[in-house]
């Protein structure tokens, strides 16, 4: 996009092709540094923040640390001041100077950067809100991870919805991004199924539903074992076999395996996830633990426990870790270790992330420890990006054990709750998938709101309620302004940009908020990837949402006599909602066009 603002220098780090708040900055930048030697225009760039209340952008004086005093150095910066096409008036408050930005050439920039990014985009795909920061470099990112024939917990969930956040930023942000799901698929549990699948197991129950069977039996055989303490002894045989690879007793867990993923894979489609890789406990080469083992004892990090191996980490705190257990089965720990190994070798990633709860720090730092101990140059690559608990998940006939009971109970929820409007209801073409994907969105919401650190209490009123800041909130939000385009057939199509008549827009305080709020979206994305917390993208989300929802009431567009008026009011709209839809879609939120 050519813009039609003055050129400036260019100030490294700062694309104002992607980021038009970026040529702003650097406009205010350069009027600092001109006016105080020898403040060079990046030194005065990284002192532009977003001001507070109203405020465009602030610069606080002293943390140039240039002599004078604040008021000296403000006064050099307001002598002569001449409005510009960036900058309309500026304020000296004490240390602060703040900025306000020309409302119409910030509109008008704005809204043609998001269209031009949106429809017109170099890369023939939306992109409004990426960058290219991260190009050429490769993120391997492992999320989710629930066990088979164990339950998938309301842990698992958090883990996939963050994992799938990041997954979609790291893509923004111009990443090549490997998504695992490494599934509890191996372990002493499955001895425990084939030792009561002979008794428990139905191949009808099985295609059915692999998922739920698999648990079923689980249950059942756990329950035998609490009598008889044959079973575990008959289970942990089971298991060596399958360590050893004998091929007998790998065959059932096969194809209970190969069903459950397949399970899976429809589950997740259904909450908009998928993954590169369905990999495993199980596939973690026996070779790679076996030389993380040998490293480590050629270190002298091993200690020998009745024939256990441990590791002793207590210098750094985190206690001792077993390896291998006396009959030489591998363990979770190991399988890591394991693993980590066998990643790098494959992938040769820049980053590798894990998404698993906050619960497992220990057991992360455990393993993370031993890498760098081994002295791997690529240990320091691994992050773990943990998350808090969340309590009270329970569906209304109990607790909810299965993904796809959550989902269930997510929809017919909040199917309920659409069926008390009955005159809007009857208008609905599809109710069923606008009840599951509201009610998908409120739990995503309700889960991303916080910061990931912090537990929260499930609660389905709240988080299914069109009231305050929830997932069907912001559906709604989203499906009013697309229905803008449906209300108003005899304004559209719109007219190119060029041909838009913005300046209608800036004597609107409400035109403003919005534009600069949608000037600061790719600024958003940016800090997301700093701190891993799609919070900050909710809150963006709904920040909009209600910025939008203040203007219907004078940002009229349907009786608007004026059609040039009504054009470009409805041309903000569209933008809106396409970066209300950006937002979202980054959340791994399907927007809505009608409910
Ligand atoms: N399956 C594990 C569990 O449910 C989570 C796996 C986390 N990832 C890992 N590499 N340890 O607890």
């Amino acid at each position: 996009m050519v813009s039609s603002l003055p050129s400036l220098p260019s100030v490294p780090g700062t694309d104002p092709s992607s980021c038009i708040l970026d040529a702003f900055r650097t406009a205010i930048a350069k009027r600092v540094s001109d006016a105080l030697p020898p403040l060079t225009l990046e030194q005065a760039y990284t002192g532009v923040d977003y001001g507070k209340k109203g405020v465009d952008f602030t610069v606080a004086l002293p943390r140039f640390r240039l002599p004078g005093k604040p008021d000296e150095l403000a006064k050099k910066i307001l002598t002569d001041f001449q409005p510009d096409d960036f900058v309309s008036t500026i304020t000296h408050d004490k240390q602060f100077l703040h900025f306000q930005l020309n409302t119409a050439s910030l509109i008008r920039e704005v809204l043609n950067q998001i269209h031009t990014l949106t429809y017109d985009s170099p890369t023939g795909k939306p992109s409004y809100g990426t960058n290219t920061s991260g190009a050429g470099k490769k993120l391997v990112i492992e999320y989710s991870s629930p066990n088979i024939a164990k339950s998938f917990h309301v842990g698992h969930l958090r883990s996939t919805i963050i994992g799938a956040f990041l997954d979609n930023l790291y893509k923004s942000c111009g990443w090549e991004v490997v998504s695992l799901n490494y599934l509890g698929d191996w372990g002493t549990q499955f001895g425990m199924i084939t030792t009561g699948y002979e008794k428990y197991g139905s191949q009808e129950e099985l295609e059915k539903d692999a998922i739920k069977h698999l648990y079923d039996v689980y249950v059942k055989v756990s329950k035998d074992a609490e009598t008889d303490p044959n079973v575990k002894v008959e289970a942990a045989k089971w298991f060596k076999r399958m360590e050893d690879g004998d091929e007998s007793a790998l065959a059932n867990w096969r194809v209970w395996r190969e069903m459950s993923v397949k399970k899976y894979i429809e589950e997740y489609e259904r909450l908009n996830v998928s993954f590169n890789v369905y990999t495993g406990e199980s596939e973690v080469g026996k070779e790679w633990q076996d030389r993380a083992l040998e490293r480590l004892e050629t270190m002298g990090l091993i200690s020998d426990a009745n024939g256990a191996k441990l590791v002793d980490l207590e210098k750094w705190k985190l206690g001792k870790a077993v390896l291998r257990k006396a009959d030489g089965t591998s363990i979770y720990l190991t399988r890591d270790i394991g693993g980590a190994i066998e990643r790098w070798e494959k992938y040769h990633f820049d980053k590798m992330i894990y998404v698993v709860a906050s619960q497992q720090d220990l057991h992360l730092s455990q393993f993370f420890k031993m890498l760098s101990l081994m002295e791997f140059p690529w240990a320091d690559r691994l992050e773990h990006v943990n998350y808090g608990l969340v309590l009270g998940m329970s569906t209304r006939k109990g607790t909810a054990v299965f993904l796809d009971q959550i989902v269930r109970e997510a929809s017919s929820v909040m199917h309920d709750q659409m069926k008390r409007n009955e005159e809007k209801y009857n208008n609905i073409e599809d109710p069923e998938m606008v009840a599951r994907e509201v009610g998908i969105t409120g739990i995503k919401i309700q889960d991303m709101a916080a910061k990931r650190i912090n537990n929260y209490t499930f609660n389905w009123d709240r988080m299914l309620s069109f009231e305050g800041d929830t997932g069907p909130y912001l559906q709604y939000a989203h499906v009013r302004l697309t229905s803008m385009e449906r209300k108003n057939p005899e304004l559209i199509p719109l007219p190119p940009p060029s041909q838009i008549d913005t300046s209608f827009l800036a004597s609107s305080q409400h035109a403003r908020d919005i534009a600069i709020l949608l000037g600061s979206y790719p600024d958003v994305v940016k800090t997301a990837l700093k701190t891993h917390e799609p919070s900050g993208v909710v809150t963006f989300a709904f920040r909009l949402a209600h910025a939008i929802s203040s203007a219907w009431e004078t940002l009229v567009v349907k009786g608007e006599e004026n059609k040039e008026k009504a054009r470009a009011r409805l041309w903000l709209y569209i933008c809106a909602r396409d970066v209300l839809g950006a937002s979202m879609r980054l959340l791994s939120i399907r927007p809505l066009e009608r409910m």
